[in-house]
């Protein structure tokens, strides 16, 4: 993908999506709305197929995560909690002369001459606002006096006379909109939550807002999960739904949208006191790569280990190999302020930056972040409600404990505690008598539990599956001459629809009906897709198109036309090979769903 001219390549797939159905502009006939997206006929089926693979490897086939459906509009106190009211937030920048916003780290450093005004006036008025504006080397400073004028025009001055102009070289800097040199503003925080009023009166009390993320609701509903399905901890629960960010500056298609949908998965651990407690050691990770099935005495680095490599393995059981994959241990200063440890998970997409030796660096998929006791404990200060469980191993293993440990653990238990505390705004003397009697209720098998949290994007995903399964090749048309097509090369797993089935010829009602048996044999069971119209090699073309792993052909054969040996037997053809075999209909069945594995 690296050799491929990336922008071109993104517009073909853009385009693509909309021509098959994949993803059209939302409110597309009203001009669209930034940053919102539908999802077409396959395109829904590709979400679909997606969160049904998530949920089923995160939940189904596990006993220690469950799974849940939380609403998206929840009390407000939970932001406050969660950090998202006063947090949640990015620096923007406006343009003083187009309004346009722009989000400040993504500005283009821009360096040239800046020509700077301290105001402008006519006969009649005066501005004294400062303003200036960047020209790019060789560009003639009239140019700079024109977009000066424009600005102080727009500030009541007709005919204005610029005063004060001075110039300043400028090198690399994010102060200048790119699209016209014009000064931004100060870069300022602008809250990503979407507000709405909950009830008929638009009043302060009544405001809330779409969840900005699934994860708060998994840690609101904790305990009421715990004790219904009967779990301990470590286990998980995991949510996919809707979320919304009212993101400055939507782009890359649908990398970055408004409204999204998560795939999230809270796992809870028990803290590493507690596992030193009962097993006298933590196992931490000695080698890299998947630590195998989970241990008793895991801490959470060994936690984290194992889920960053469980979301490795299942993007590759979907299909998108693992060089075309990152994965990015993020830095001290880009780690959330509750994050022990973050890894994201990079898809390789052709609009990610290119390194010094050109390669794609990768635009995140998913985040693997280790975050301690943080989300649990926000939620029993402000709720007031207990989020704290009980270890029956803990509090037998705790009396067997020499003091030594005992005040060892304690007090390890007692500093992390008082750190949060502290970093929340909590007072010293309070944060020290709160902390005392967590480590006093560690003694007596009590604690928060610890959350590792693999949070995953669907629309990235989706976004990351298309453009892997873009490629274009040379097939033979009817009469044998190459032509080229575009094949989305989709896993069986995620492709939207499994098989096509093609009677030969749509005017030979035999065929026809054989080939409607063929479809009724195979529809409860896959999606399929049944085609007749047209010439066969542009049915194969149009399934190329939609990613159909599979085309069956029922032809005179079928019908046993041309003798016994291949009666009730359908040409199977395989998508990337194009490769055709014979199968009889019996088998048929079968031989797909082996194919899908
Ligand atoms: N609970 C943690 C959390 O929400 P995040 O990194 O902000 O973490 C998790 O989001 C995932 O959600 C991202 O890795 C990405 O796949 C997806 N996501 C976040 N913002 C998005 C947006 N504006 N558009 C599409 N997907 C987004």
């Amino acid at each position: 993908m690296a050799e491929r001219n990336t922008g071109e390549l993104m517009e073909k797939i853009v385009s693509l999506c909309k021509r098959k159905g994949f993803i059209f502009q939302s409110s597309e006939m009203y001009g669209g709305l930034n940053g919102f997206w539908d999802y077409g006929p396959l395109g829904a089926e590709l979400k679909r197929n997606i969160k049904e693979t998530w949920w089923r490897s995160m939940t189904q086939l596990r006993d220690d995560v469950v799974g849940l459906e939380a609403s998206i509009i929840m009390h407000p106190r939970i932001w406050e909690a969660s950090g998202h009211t006063s947090t949640f937030s990015d620096l923007m920048v406006d343009c003083l002369l187009t309004k346009k916003r722009f989000r400040a780290d993504q500005v283009e450093p821009q360096s040239g001459l800046a020509y700077g005004y301290t105001g402008a006036k006519n006969d009649v008025k005066e501005s004294k606002d400062v303003f200036s504006v960047l020209l790019p080397p060789g560009k003639p400073p009239e140019s700079a006096r024109k977009v000066a004028t424009q600005f102080y025009r727009e500030r009541g001055i007709e005919n204005p006379v610029l005063i004060g102009e001075q110039t300043e070289k400028v090198e690399n800097s994010q102060r200048y909109n790119p699209e016209n040199g014009s000064l931004l503003t100060e870069p300022r925080p602008f809250n990503l939550m979407l507000k709405t009023y909950v009830g008929p009166v638009e009043s302060a009390e009544n405001i809330s807002y779409l969840r900005p993320e699934t994860a708060q609701a998994i840690f609101v509903q904790f305990k009421n999960v715990m004790e219904v399905s009967r779990q301990k901890v470590p286990f998980g629960i995991c949510q996919i739904g809707k979320a919304f960010r009212n993101e400055i500056n939507p782009r890359n298609f649908t990398f970055r949208s408004r409204e999204f949908e998560q795939m999230e998965l809270e796992f809870f651990i028990r803290p590493d006191e507690a596992i030193e407690a009962i097993f006298g050691k933590v196992a931490k990770p000695a080698t890299t790569g998947h630590p195998g099935e989970p241990q008793a005495n895991w801490g959470w680095q060994m936690w984290h280990q194992y889920w960053v490599e469980e979301r490795f393995a299942y993007y590759e059981s979907i299909g998108l190999p693992r060089h075309t994959l990152v994965e990015y241990w993020q830095k001290g200063d880009e780690l959330a302020h509750y994050a022990r440890a973050t890894v994201d998970i990079l898809y390789k997409f052709p609009f990610s930056k290119r390194n010094e030796a050109g390669e794609l660096m990768g635009e995140e998929l998913e985040g693997v972040a280790a975050r301690s006791d943080f989300d649990l404990s926000q939620h029993q200060r402000f709720s007031g409600k207990q989020t704290i469980v009980f270890d029956e191993e803990l509090k037998g293993a705790w009396p067997k404990l020499d003091d030594g440990k005992k005040a060892e653990l304690s007090l390890r238990f007692f500093e992390a505690r008082q750190k949060y505390l502290l970093k929340t705004g909590e007072q010293p003397e309070k944060s020290s008598k709160q902390a005392r009697e967590d480590a006093d209720n560690l003694s007596k098998g009590y604690y928060v539990p610890h959350v590792i949290e693999p949070s995953a994007g669907v629309d990235r995903l989706a976004l990351a599956l298309l453009c892997n399964a873009y490629t274009e090749d040379q097939a033979p048309d009817e009469k044998g001459k190459l032509e080229s097509r575009v094949v989305m090369r989709f896993h069986p797993r995620i492709a939207p629809v499994k098989v096509a089935v093609f009677p030969l010829l749509k005017n030979k009602p035999e065929l026809v009906k054989k080939a409607k048996e063929v479809r009724d044999i195979l529809r409860p069971h896959l999606s399929v897709d049944y085609d007749e119209a047209g010439a066969i090699g542009r049915r194969y073309r149009r399934q190329d198109e939609a990613g159909t792993p599979f085309g069956v052909t029922i032809d005179f054969d079928t019908l046993g036309e041309n003798g016994e040996a291949l009666k009730d037997t359908v040409t199977l053809r395989e998508r990337d090979t194009m490769k055709q075999e014979r199968v009889k209909v019996v088998d048929l069945l079968n031989a797909l769903l082996g194919k899908m594995r």
